[in-house]
């Protein structure tokens, strides 16, 4: 795994930061997440422009003709991979970028719901403080599912834990509106531009009808999810969740080349 430090490229483990950066100290930064297909990336300049938004929310500077070209740098390096990279800005002024491997994940997923509420202050930002997204994540583990799906103490379904949430109902695919304050999701965006899906507020009440349901990020793609706690739905991968996966596929093949 190769990582990035402010242009000093060399293997990740070897990487440092001071340990008084409040990044560590505090989760105050700014990261996106996106997928390497044969070392070319996908939706960059999207991730790029959500960074931008994410470090004006956070009152947080950082010079980025120097990350694009780090950027460059790094993927040259790191050559044809299949993988993520990992943008990281700190408060403390570092520039941290590292190309890593895909992590495992089931091919199709079961959720449990974990409550959430999504916190006012740094709403729609990218921040590094993802202890709570990832607190989710294990305690749907430790229920025995595979991932979390944020639900408000209202009973409003938001997201996945690192994931946009999309439903099918009535042969239409169907994803939580950006206003219940989830993060804007550059794949959810991409999938209603190319597959089309209505924004329409969702409960736990709405997914007993639900026909399909899938977790959706620049990471994993598409993945059809087969069950959200006890409830079991018709089909995991269902027909519109084939035909929307097949045309984010499309959308990839056509920017990366
Ligand atoms: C909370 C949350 N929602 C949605 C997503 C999916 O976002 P994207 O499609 O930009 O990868 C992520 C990705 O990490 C996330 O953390």
């Amino acid at each position: 795994m190769l990582a990035s430090v402010d242009g000093a490229i060399g293997p990740a483990e070897q990487a440092r930061v001071p340990i008084t950066d409040e990044g560590l100290l505090r989760g105050d930064g700014a990261f996106e997440g996106l997928r390497l297909y044969s070392g070319r990336p996908f939706g960059l300049g999207e991730h790029l422009e959500r960074l931008r938004s994410t470090t004006a929310g956070l009152r947080l500077e950082y010079d980025e003709s120097a990350l694009s070209h780090e950027i460059s740098r790094l993927l040259e390096a790191a050559g044809p991979v299949d993988g993520v990279l990992r943008i990281v800005l700190t408060r403390g002024g570092r520039r941290i970028l590292f190309v890593e491997p895909l992590p495992h994940r089931p091919r199709i997923a079961r959720v449990g719901t974990v409550r959430y509420a999504p916190n006012r202050i740094t709403e729609g930002l990218k921040t590094i403080s993802y202890a709570a997204n990832d607190l989710a994540r294990r305690l749907a583990h430790e229920q025995g599912f595979d991932d979390a799906l944020l639900v408000t103490p209202h009973g409003r379904v938001l997201e996945g834990a690192t994931s946009a949430f999309f439903w099918v109902r009535d042969g239409r695919l169907r994803t939580p509106p950006l206003e219940d304050r989830i993060l804007e999701s550059v794949t959810r965006a991409k999938l209603i531009a190319v597959a089309g899906a209505d924004e329409e507020v969702c409960t736990l009440d709405t997914l007993h009808g639900a026909e399909e349901a899938f977790l959706a990020s620049s990471v994993r793609e598409v993945q059809p999810v087969a069950a959200i706690d006890d409830l079991q739905l018709p089909a995991a991968p269902g027909p519109v969740t084939l035909r929307a996966h097949e045309a984010l596929r499309q959308a990839i093949e056509a920017e990366i080349g």
